[in-house]
């Protein structure tokens, strides 16, 4: 099967209302990005917290998920997953900062990409 240009990965391969790590070739260089499923779309994030630069992940590409919030596992920042926006720990009023994607013929992509 062809791959769309900016594929990241397969949307099935990421159950519904989860998020993983995926390493992704961004105009700036290589970045590794919070994938977030959400039915049929996605959304994603450099995997770079505005507390102290850290990854989000507790565990290798998995994320904390609870009530519409990621929560960092370095030190418990909590951010929206519809914006990316941080309600909660120590940088409330920051935000993840978004990467473009979308889906398509069942792959996550980059939105900027070809
Ligand atoms: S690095 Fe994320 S809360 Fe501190």
């Amino acid at each position: 099967m062809d791959t769309p240009p900016g594929a990241l990965c397969r949307l099935d391969h990421i159950p519904d209302g989860v998020a993983v790590a995926v390493d992704a070739e961004l105009p700036d260089g290589p970045e590794n990005l919070i994938v977030l499923r959400e039915g049929e779309q996605a959304r994603a994030w450099l995997n770079i917290c505005p507390h102290a630069g850290r990854r989000l992940d507790w565990s290798p590409g998995q994320f904390l998920i609870s009530k519409g919030l990621l929560v960092c596992a370095a030190h418990g920042a909590s951010f929206r997953t519809g914006d990316g926006a941080c309600v909660g720990g120590p940088c409330r009023g920051q935000a993840l900062r978004a990467v473009g994607v979308c889906v398509e013929r069942g792959w996550v992509r980059l939105r900027d990409a070809g």
